[in-house]
């Protein structure tokens, strides 16, 4: 029988590496609600784009707060669904799980968001029903959440719980009009920050922060945390721990291999350790994964990240498309931005907008000044195989 794979790309890691500095200022964060009482602060933003590691990391940061005690709402968002709602669901759904809750307390709480919820539920269908954001995010609605979220976070602490942690990824998804009403909820919750043990807690593309700002004026006080590629130390932690949790150790050359082709990206280092050790399909502790079996995966791996390359290229546009083309072209991972306008013979003013939502969409990345790469690797190979061959 071989032995599974510890590897897990698209899903949470079974080893969570490095993050070091992020998870220490979001472990203040909560021992501030914990510790006082209070409210931790702005709103925290995750942003990267796809593969780096946000969701895992919000993950973590929720079961590190439930083992401090606290109780916690999770929300994704997605196109076209409501996002407060499913909020105020899970809310409602932490509260009914809460174990420093008894029973007449649940109750009591449970029955008070209801009400809310009704009114709550009413402004928000009543006044977003057009469709378009209003020009003012409705006053009924930021009402109804800042009281569910208050009942609920003091009921928490009441009971002898550290408060309430509210999480929401993927936020660049969210309505934009529903984002205005949380903005100013939370901004509201803060106001009053001793009366209210909550915690905010987001992810979302590189688009979210500037979503964020236009949102609402305060929006800028939101705490901003990128998440970048993992440095050559804990890119080699991804790909030797989970093995070395089965005594599986990687060859010298192999790892070097794998490091190279993953360029410090978490989740092509997940499915470039998951390809490699299916090759290898070790039995037994004490065996070794070698460089063939590195390339044996490599050939498993490349229809998966196909698919990725060609999902990110078929969003673009016909002029991003030329963008794209024209930064594959250069041979490099590192395009500088003339090269770019040059390429497509334009003024390097003239790209600003194919470059601004690129970067926003998290398929490209800034790279230095005036600098630019591919977010994922082996994208520029993939164009120049498929669309410029
Ligand atoms: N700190 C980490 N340590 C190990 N693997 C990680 C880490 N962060 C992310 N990964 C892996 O990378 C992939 C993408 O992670 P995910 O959290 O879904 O990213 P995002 O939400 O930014 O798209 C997953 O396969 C996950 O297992
Ligand atoms: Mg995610």
């Amino acid at each position: 029988m071989p032995l599974t794979s510890p590897f897990t790309p698209g899903d949470l890691p079974r080893v969570l590496i490095g993050r070091v500095r992020e998870r220490s200022r979001l472990g203040d964060l909560l021992a501030r609600v914990t510790a006082y009482g209070e409210m931790a602060g702005p709103p925290v933003v995750l942003h990267a784009p796809r593969g780096l590691g946000k969701t895992s990391l919000l993950r973590d940061t929720e079961e590190r707060a439930r083992e401090l005690g606290f109780v916690t709402a999770w929300v994704a968002c997605a196109k076209s669904s409501p996002m407060l709602t499913e909020l105020v669901s899970a809310v409602r759904r932490a509260l009914v799980e809460a174990d420093v809750l008894d029973d007449r307390a649940r109750r009591g709480i449970l029955e008070s968001i209801s009400v809310e919820f009704a009114l709550f539920g009413v402004s928000l269908t009543t006044e977003f029903g057009r469709g378009d954001a209003p020009a003012e995010p409705p006053a009924g609605a930021i009402s109804g959440l800042e009281r569910v979220l208050h009942e609920a976070a003091s009921t928490i602490r009441a009971r002898g719980g550290a408060g309430l942690l509210v999480l929401i990824d993927e936020l660049h998804a969210g309505p934009y009009a529903e984002l205005g009403v949380l903005l100013n909820t939370v901004q509201n919750l803060a106001g009053r920050r001793s009366e209210n043990p909550v915690a905010v807690m987001t992810a979302g593309l590189p688009s979210t922060p500037e979503m964020i700002m236009r949102a609402a004026t305060f929006g800028e006080r939101s705490e901003f945390i990128a998440l970048d590629r993992f440095d050559e130390s804990d890119a080699s932690k991804v790909l030797v721990e989970p093995a070395a949790a089965y005594e599986i150790g990687w060859a010298a050359d192999a790892l070097v291999e794998a490091l190279d082709i993953a360029d410090g990206n978490p989740y092509l280092l997940q499915l470039v350790g998951d390809a490699t050790w299916r090759a290898a399909s070790p039995g037994a502790g004490g065996e070794t994964l070698q460089l063939a079996h590195v390339h044996a995966g490599g050939e498993a791996m490349s229809g998966q990240l196909e698919a990725m390359c060609r999902a990110r290229w078929d969003s673009a546009s016909d002029l991003e498309q030329a963008f794209l083309a024209a930064m594959a072209d250069f041979g490099k991972e590192v395009v500088p931005r003339e090269h770019i306008a040059t390429t497509m013979g334009r003024d390097s003013r003239a790209i600003r907008v194919p470059r601004a939502r690129l970067i926003d969409r998290g398929i490209i990345e800034a790279a230095g000044r005036g600098r630019l790469r591919f977010t994922l690797p082996g994208m520029a190979a993939w164009i120049r195989d498929y669309q410029l061959g």
